[in-house]
């Protein structure tokens, strides 16, 4: 039976407030499920080559923007995520909410770990919104999450009151633009575009976090991240031999 998200969110620590109602996107013409390499826009060939490893249910026709190709965290990396939250968040932590949902990789595979009560996808872009729904519904997923079409700081401020932080995860996996991606030897998350490292944990504050960064990202930075007395965990999670990105887990401040 499908489970209804709204009676999670009032049994699991996030009020009733409108903005938690879960909508049913519509595909629109920037949503694409590319069949023949011949379609696919050049700069997103090598991905598409990649497809089964971004999303095994590809050929069920998984959709997604153009841009969202670049930012989609392929399945096995988006699995083994959620598989690590499920063994080290406590049992009361119920609600994850992650904030840059893009095509839905991520949030997929938290509603396919069983482990949260109520997921809340967030995400700004429309278009983008509707693949990463569209695509939950191949995984059969779909009513699990509740979908917020919306920019995720403003979100997070509206709902400061109804959100209970004690319960509450945010995974975050930000546009990683800059002016040194992919060209410095170590990813400077301050001058990380368009939201710092310091714009991400703020609007964080209170929570448990899992900060999905480049593989290079600078560590000192990370590390400052670490309430007094704790520690930050920090894994790399690799396919075929390489780091695709880390994960740093991230306690509250108590
Ligand atoms: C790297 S992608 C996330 C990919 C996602 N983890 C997946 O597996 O598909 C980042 C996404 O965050 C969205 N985004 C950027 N700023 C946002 C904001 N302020 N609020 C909500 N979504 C935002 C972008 O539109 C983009 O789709």
């Amino acid at each position: 039976m499908a489970r209804q998200p709204e009676e999670d969110f009032n049994m699991n620590g996030v009020d009733s407030s409108p903005t938690l109602e879960s909508k049913s996107f519509s595909l629109t013409d920037d949503c694409h499920h590319y069949q023949r390499r011949a379609d696919v826009p050049w700069d997103i060939q090598k991905y598409w080559e990649q497809r089964y490893s971004i999303f095994s249910l590809y050929d069920e026709g998984i959709h997604m923007t153009d841009d969202a190709w670049f930012g989609v965290t392929p399945e096995p990396v988006a699995r083994q995520i959620a598989s690590d939250l499920v063994a080290s968040t406590p049992s009361s932590k119920t609600v994850i909410i992650d904030i840059f949902a893009g095509a839905g990789g991520n949030a997929i595979a938290f509603a396919l770990s069983n482990r949260w009560s109520a997921i809340i996808a967030i995400e700004k872009e429309a278009s983008v919104i509707a693949c990463a729904q569209n695509n939950a519904r191949i995984y059969g997923v779909a009513d699990q999450i509740t979908w917020i079409n919306d920019d995720s700081f403003s979100y997070l401020k509206q709902n400061q009151t109804s959100i209970d932080r004690s319960k509450t995860v945010i995974f975050a996996s930000p546009p990683w633009g800059g002016p040194n991606y992919s060209l410095d030897g170590v990813f400077n998350l301050k001058t990380m575009l368009p939201y710092s490292i310091k714009d991400i944990h703020t609007a964080c504050e209170g929570m448990d976090s899992a900060l999905f960064l480049p593989r290079t990202s600078n560590l000192k930075q990370i590390a400052r991240l670490a309430p007094k007395g704790k520690k930050v965990e920090v894994v790399q999670y690799c396919m075929e031999g390489a780091s695709k990105a880390l994960v740093a887990y991230v306690p509250a401040v108590a």
